[in-house]
């Protein structure tokens, strides 16, 4: 069994936005480091991208569920655009990581299809990190009280996956 080393930094006393980067920082490891991996190590590729969408998933969920609704409120004006943008490229990201559902690594289309979404999330994560997260930092939300509610959050989606993992 291959083991990814790359996980999010505990978030305890963490504001939100320090929790969502160090998310982007372990979502960028494990891109690079299926880079990295030799082309016919299939096993440690369907790792990383088992990790992947799983660090995606609960991150896009956490962030629709507690951090855009209150942005939308908020921000003001085109601000607003950016938070609509988002939800569009959460949806595309969402898109790419469902046909993993099908793709076994070694299928054709499997590292293309991984490949897409990297160059996705990678945009994503430079809009969010360029220019909303500077725009919420601004705008006067409480982001120590957001960061812990977002943490229990988290928390509770990381274990209902691995109880679905170990399940079978
Ligand atoms: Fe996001």
């Amino acid at each position: 069994m291959t083991t990814v080393k790359a996980s999010p930094q505990p978030s305890t006393g963490q504001d939100a936005l320090a929790m969502l980067e160090a998310d982007h920082r372990a979502i960028e490891q494990l891109f690079d480091a299926f880079e990295r991996a030799p082309k016919d190590d299939l096993e440690r590729k369907t790792t990383l991208v088992q990790r992947t969408c799983e660090l995606l998933t609960i991150h896009a969920m956490v962030e629709e569920e507690l951090l855009y609704p209150g942005a939308r409120g908020a921000l003001k004006g085109d601000e607003k655009d950016e938070v609509d943008e988002a939800y569009v490229e959460h949806f595309l990201v969402k898109t790419l990581i469902d046909k993993f559902t099908e793709l076994k690594a070694g299928d054709e289309g499997f590292d293309a299809t991984y490949k897409v979404l990297s160059e996705n999330v990678k945009h994503h994560v430079e809009e969010e990190e360029a220019t909303l997260f500077p725009e919420l930092r601004k705008a006067g939300i409480d982001l120590m009280a957001l960061g812990v509610k977002m943490a229990a959050r988290k928390e509770v989606l990381q274990n209902r996956i691995t109880e679905v993992a170990t399940a079978h």
